[in-house]
């Protein structure tokens, strides 16, 4: 086993570490304030390398495993969560023709995604059907070499912005996962219509939107995979995108933490920084023991993927933690603060706010345990 970086992985890193610290960092709270898109920083990041990494060379990507393009979602979190969630999301969005296309819908979708800048999203949750993928209501009927379809998604991630999307629905609802077909559209095919974008607790610049289906018709050749093979490609998808999840929470948890050591080493309390105070010091142990923790999960996951190993209850075990972890640091870093931590003159407020959704979206940790338990016990 061996833990040290090689020159390329140290280059990648300082790519995305610079990017954050130069692009990110001073703009993250103005665009949480006012929850405008930062289309203009995330098309930077496209031209800099920073997205659609998990794209094979051969299409025109940068042909990242999941562990190296983790190192580059971790360090972009540490800039701002909800501008990392928007790059991040390409690559959701575009797993599924990874995970499900023929070859010739490889070269074009992906070849698409990196000769120009373009935004793909992943819509797959619904209304009543965001834990339960198996009951989802939008239905898809053939209709000679084509399909229609009729329905709502939502809490779909750049919604708004992309310019197209993989998209899953129901050619027979009885039949649950069996009956789920999988598409890759453009976003203006008529009968499309975005709802408005969601006013969000926490990553604010991220957008999120429901989208409306009204007879929207796809030619057959849009399909990805066989009919009622959906379910597979969106399981397989989520099984390489949760390490992806675990890496942006490590890198606002690391946020938290480095905020938290400087405050501790500045603010004075009792005529002494507040880091000399045993109080505080064990807040920043914890805090620095569980990112160690969820680091190493995160590229143990990304690992096995790497390797072609089935990865489900390891993803799903790392996704878990992290985000978990996460929750917590920042709300000890909060702590730490104190009544400053809880205004928006210092970072960490909204570190913790971002930090929500992270144990929420890509299955919430309820979802996640459920994956974890079942492995354990079909074992
Ligand atoms: N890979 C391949 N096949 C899989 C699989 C996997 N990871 N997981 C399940 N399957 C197969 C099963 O083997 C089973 O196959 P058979 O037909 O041969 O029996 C079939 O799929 C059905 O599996 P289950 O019985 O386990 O299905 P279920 O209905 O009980 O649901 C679930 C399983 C894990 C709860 C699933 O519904 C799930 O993951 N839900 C969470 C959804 C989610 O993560 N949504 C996130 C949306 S995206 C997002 O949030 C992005 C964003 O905004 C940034």
């Amino acid at each position: 086993m061996d833990f040290q970086l090689s020159d390329e992985q140290l280059a990648l890193r300082d790519t995305a570490r610079r990017f954050a610290e130069e692009e990110i960092k001073p703009v993250a709270a103005g665009f949480d304030q006012s929850g405008e898109f930062p289309r203009g920083l995330i098309e930077k990041a496209w031209h800099l390398g920073l997205m659609n990494l998990l794209v094979p060379e051969e299409y025109g990507g940068a042909g990242l495993g999941v562990m190296d393009a983790c190192f580059i979602w971790e360090e972009l979190a540490w800039g701002c969560g909800g501008v990392a969630t928007s790059t991040m999301v390409n690559d959701l969005g575009l797993l599924p023709v990874l995970v499900g296309g023929s070859e010739g819908q490889k070269r074009e979708w992906l070849g698409s995604l990196t000769r120009d800048f373009t935004l793909i999203a992943f819509c797959l949750s619904e209304p009543e059907a965001g834990s339960d993928v198996a009951g989802m209501q939008l239905s898809v009927e053939k209709d000679g070499d084509s399909y229609i379809l009729n329905g709502t998604k939502c809490w779909i991630t750049n919604g708004g912005e992309a310019d197209c999307y993989t998209l899953f629905g129901s050619m027979d609802r009885a039949s649950r996962h069996k009956g789920i077909c999988s598409f890759v559209l453009q976003s203006d095919l008529p009968g499309i219509t975005k709802g408005k974008k969601e006013d969000k607790l926490g990553q604010r610049a991220s957008d999120t939107r429901v989208l409306h289906f009204d007879n929207v018709r796809v030619p057959a050749s849009q399909r990805l995979g066989e009919e009622g093979e959906g379910f597979r490609i969106a399981m397989q998808t989520l099984d390489f995108s949760r390490p992806g999840i675990a890496a942006m929470a490590t890198g606002i948890a690391q946020r938290a933490l480095d905020e938290s050591t400087a405050y501790a080493k500045d603010r004075k309390a009792f005529g002494n920084p507040i880091g000399d105070y045993q109080a505080i010091q064990f807040l920043l142990a914890d805090m620095a023991k569980d990112i160690e923790a969820a680091r190493l999960l995160t590229f143990q996951s990304g690992w096995m993927i790497d390797q072609g190993a089935n990865a489900s209850k390891y993803s799903s075990i790392a996704k878990c933690f992290a985000t978990d972890a996460c929750m917590k640091i920042t709300t000890d870093a909060v702590q730490v603060h104190g009544g400053n931590g809880y205004t928006k003159e210092y970072p960490v407020e909204k570190l913790m706010r971002d930090a929500k959704l992270m144990q929420i979206y890509e299955g919430t940790n309820q979802i996640q345990r459920v994956v974890i338990a079942r492995q354990l016990l079909n074992q």
